[in-house]
């Protein structure tokens, strides 16, 4: 069977993405069941990555599966794993961690106990859809700020920014990086947003959770500017996104000087508790995990330039930046019927991205997020059928 054969090719630290369209549509996860009466379906949507799981995390499942270990989680040990992380990684500096289920419920909670009911929330937009969900949720407000978008590629609007927190915004998302985009943002603008949160007394929302992700550099966390220990300030991640383990549900909340004491009291009934064999993994992954996720990094980047190639190769006007982190691809087709025809052949030949539209703005309907952590093959064989149906 392909899965031993191609275990017995490779080096432990070397990432192994899925060839076989077969296996993959097997696969009972979010990402490949998207169109599951398409028997011919490749999906590139949803953000899960076509990976075997490395063998220090497999290894670590497997024991803890056979001892019985599907309890509930102890938080202690992904909470200290995961602040080692970030200050070594990503040089941040914490005032406490708590452990959620996700990054979502995390969110929600923060945002409820944090903020008055209605309070207006900004979110730039593109984003990842679901966290306008959230806020309202929450029984607030999204109050989108879309970024702005340049030969450079995308930025903050700092004038709409602090426009906003003059109308009466009260919290900000800060994605780093910024799904869809991709855009991780430098040290420098992480100190300018902080500033304006301080200024307009807004809640820092970090929401670090493809912060392991840069492609071909390191990126910042909000928390590594010691200024933020002056706002009321609380970060995101998850060992969910890079590792490809969300289905394990294990997510960390952390947070500045001025929330410590707030996070410190947030109920464990409200943030959830990750099953016990979320908490193990997430300390495998932070523990052990770093050879291979470096190894994922290379791999991911050449997955990347590989779609960016073949988006320049259709006879379309894909207007797409080189993302500086994560595996997924923004692609904008502003020209003529170009987002029609995409669509249509995308249908035609039974390939799934996500639709801009679900990115916190229906006027997005000209871009589409293409998931690039998948095999090479599968990729081609995906390019060369929309090319066909072109
Ligand atoms: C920016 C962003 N935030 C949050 C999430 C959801 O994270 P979780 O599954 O931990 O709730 C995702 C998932 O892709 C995401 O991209």
């Amino acid at each position: 069977m392909r899965i031993s054969d191609t275990r017995n090719t490779r080096t432990p630290h070397e990432p192994v993405f899925i060839e076989d369209l077969a296996l993959l549509r097997r696969r009972r996860t979010f990402k490949w069941q998207a169109g599951e009466l398409t028997p011919d379906r490749i999906c590139l949507g949803v953000a899960e990555m076509d990976l075997y799981a490395p063998d220090f995390l497999r290894e670590t499942l497997d024991q803890a599966v056979r001892l019985g270990e599907t309890g509930y989680g102890l938080c202690e040990a992904q909470e200290a794993a995961c602040e080692k992380y970030l200050t070594e990684h990503h040089d941040a500096g914490l005032a406490g961690a708590r452990c959620t289920t996700d990054v979502l419920t995390g969110l929600r909670t923060v945002l409820r106990l944090d903020l008055p009911p209605g309070s207006p929330v900004i979110v730039e937009t593109p984003v990842y859809g679901d966290l306008l969900t959230v806020v309202r949720e929450a029984g607030l407000v999204p109050l989108p700020v879309p970024l702005l978008r340049d030969a450079q590629g995308y930025r903050h609007d700092w004038a709409a920014l602090a426009d906003a927190a003059r109308a009466g915004a009260r919290g900000w998302f800060l994605c780093q990086p910024h799904n869809p985009v991709g855009r991780a943002w430098t040290a420098e603008e992480q100190s300018q947003a902080i500033a304006l949160v301080l200024e307009h007394d807004l809640l820092l929302l970090a929401n670090e959770v493809h912060i392991p992700l840069g492609l071909n550099r390191r990126l910042v966390s909000a928390f590594a500017d010691p200024a933020v220990h002056r706002v009321r300030a609380y970060g995101f991640t998850s060992a969910s996104k890079a590792f490809n383990i969300p289905g394990l549900k294990s997510a960390t909340v952390y947070a500045s000087d001025r929330s410590a004491r707030a996070l410190t009291e947030m109920p464990q009934s409200l943030l959830g508790r990750p099953g016990s064999l979320g908490a193990i993994a997430t300390v495998a992954c932070y523990e052990q995990g770093m050879d291979w996720l470096e190894a994922l990094r290379a791999a991911l980047a050449d997955r990347v330039q590989q779609v960016l190639a073949e988006l320049a190769g259709l006879p379309l006007a894909a207007e797409v930046g080189v993302p500086d982190a994560t595996y997924l691809v923004w692609a904008e087709f502003p020209h003529g019927d170009d987002a029609d025809r995409f669509g249509r052949a995308l249908a035609e030949s039974q390939v799934s991205v996500l639709p801009g539209a679900g990115f916190g703005d229906p006027g997005l309907a000209h871009c589409f997020r293409i998931n690039a952590a998948s095999h090479p093959a599968v990729l081609s064989e995906a390019f060369a059928r929309i090319r066909a149906a072109l």
